[in-house]
């Protein structure tokens, strides 16, 4: 409960003149013996406060000597108005009273630590500056994405976490489930998507998704969020307008509402203003050429690896899609091309500057046998797919979807080398707590 005489330090410059309590954490302290600075951190930014010790009760002057780095306070006094302070506003101290003490051994130092000293402590380096930067543009951008679908009417719908139905190829976390045998934390939301765009016409889920991968790259979290639309009679084209849309206004909302943080991060502006659909449409098959042609060693039927992607964005400022990937490269439910039946109907979205796929979208076969046949061809256990064949049994329909990986997309457009960074308590192979 927050009462009318506390303020947040984001609040304060248009409340210059009133006497308010401000709480937070010491980041900085300073004193000449007669005069002393204490600047607090509250979460919406930083303020710096002055005491003055023949202006104040000695008890709050005598406080000053037990502060340390991470303190807890709350500080009252005149929030006056002054250019050369951070924010514009300072708060000359009547009163300091000390919340919770800190010892001197606060584990992040204004020093240069290593990223697993970091990980390691990661519940305080979420208190600096950077993160608070990151998570503030992670927030804009999911809001960015719930404002997207809901001014187009697109519902959304929370899929389940356990699950029967294995989604994708990548590895899968297991648990007991009662009598049922396993249950398999959801690698994606996409099949239940499905089912629900068929009842509800256009629909998108945003949620926790799981792989249990053993990849170690800077792209590769065990745990991350997707947001999957699903779209009842869109195909191929109408799915990649969609995707070109949503990144392009998750890119406009940052730039409009989260400069201080892109700046506060170092990020390129130029380089995000770039990010206007449409976006350049280059076939699978064209993309190996141009890949063999810059001396990669791909060969027509691979996926492609994080260094072609590179490759291939190097001549492009915005995102890029390559289109139609042969049908082993990909998942058993993209709609085979009619027009070349060893390609599926399928898009990734590579992001420019290296920052690799942050979109894979598909138009799904909706062909009962086909659909069978590819369950068959890649193993997978048919029982557990039968619902999902019975979208293609009661009124079949061309539909298409997309994943959108939250933490690449985030990653992308802070600018981060990695994207452990782009949420707060990241899941990776060697890496549960805290
Ligand atoms: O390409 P993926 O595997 O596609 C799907 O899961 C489909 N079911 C989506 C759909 O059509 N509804 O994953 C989609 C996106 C990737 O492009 C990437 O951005 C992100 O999810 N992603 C990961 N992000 C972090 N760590 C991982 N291990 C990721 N795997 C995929
Ligand atoms: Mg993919």
């Amino acid at each position: 409960m927050t009462s009318s005489s506390f303020a947040r330090i984001v609040e304060l410059p248009a409340r210059a003149g009133e006497t308010l309590t401000v709480r937070g954490w010491v980041t900085h302290l300073r004193s000449s013996g007669k005069v002393a600075f204490v600047v607090l951190r509250d979460g919406t930014g930083t303020l710096q406060s002055v005491l003055v010790k023949n202006q104040l009760a000695p008890e709050s002057w005598a406080r000053f000597s037990e502060l340390t780095q991470e303190t807890s306070v709350a500080i009252t006094g005149e929030i006056r108005a002054d250019a050369r302070a951070p924010g514009g506003v300072e708060l000359g101290v009547t009163e300091l009273e000390i919340l919770g003490a800190s010892p001197l051994d606060y584990p992040i130092q204004p020093k240069e630590h290593g990223v697993d000293f970091l990980l390691d402590n990661r519940h305080f380096w979420l208190r600096s500056g950077r993160q608070r930067a990151i998570a503030r543009v992670r927030n804009e951008i999911e809001q960015s994405i719930h404002d997207f679908f809901y001014e187009r009417g697109i519902l959304r719908v929370d899929t389940p976490i356990l699950t029967a139905a294995i989604g994708e190829r990548s590895g899968l976390f297991a648990t007991e489930y009662f009598d049922e045998g396993n249950a398999y934390l959801a690698q994606t939301g996409q099949l239940y998507g499905e089912a629900a765009a068929a009842a509800f016409g256009a629909i998108y889920t945003f949620g926790p998704t799981f792989r249990a991968e053993k990849s170690k790259t800077r792209r590769h979290l065990t745990e991350f969020w997707m947001i999957e639309p699903e779209v009842a009679f869109n195909d191929t084209h109408d799915n990649m307008r969609l995707q070109e849309d949503l990144v392009s206004h998750i890119v406009r909302r940052c730039l409009e509402r989260c400069r201080p943080e892109l700046e506060e991060l170092e990020r390129d502006l130029s380089k995000l203003e770039a990010i206007v659909a449409p976006f350049p449409r280059i076939d699978y098959t064209d993309a190996v050429a141009t890949l063999q042609q810059k001396g990669s060693t791909v060969k027509w039927g691979d996926d492609l690896g994080a260094e072609d992607e590179t490759l291939l964005v190097a001549d492009h400022d915005r995102p890029i899609f390559i289109l139609n990937y042969p049908k082993e490269a990909k998942a058993f439910y993209m709609k085979e091309n009619p027009d070349d039946p060893r390609t599926v109907l399928c898009n990734d979205c590579l992001a420019p500057e290296g920052y690799g796929e942050i979109i894979g979208g598909s138009q799904r076969e909706d062909d009962y046998d086909k659909l069978v046949r590819r369950i068959e061809e890649e193993g997978l256990p048919m029982d557990a797919y039968g619902w999902y064949l019975d979208l293609r049994k009661y009124g079949t329909f061309v539909h298409s979807g997309f994943g959108l990986g939250l933490e690449r997309t985030v990653a992308w457009i802070c600018g981060t080398q990695h994207i452990r960074e782009c949420i707060a308590f990241p899941r990776m192979m060697h890496r549960l707590r805290p």
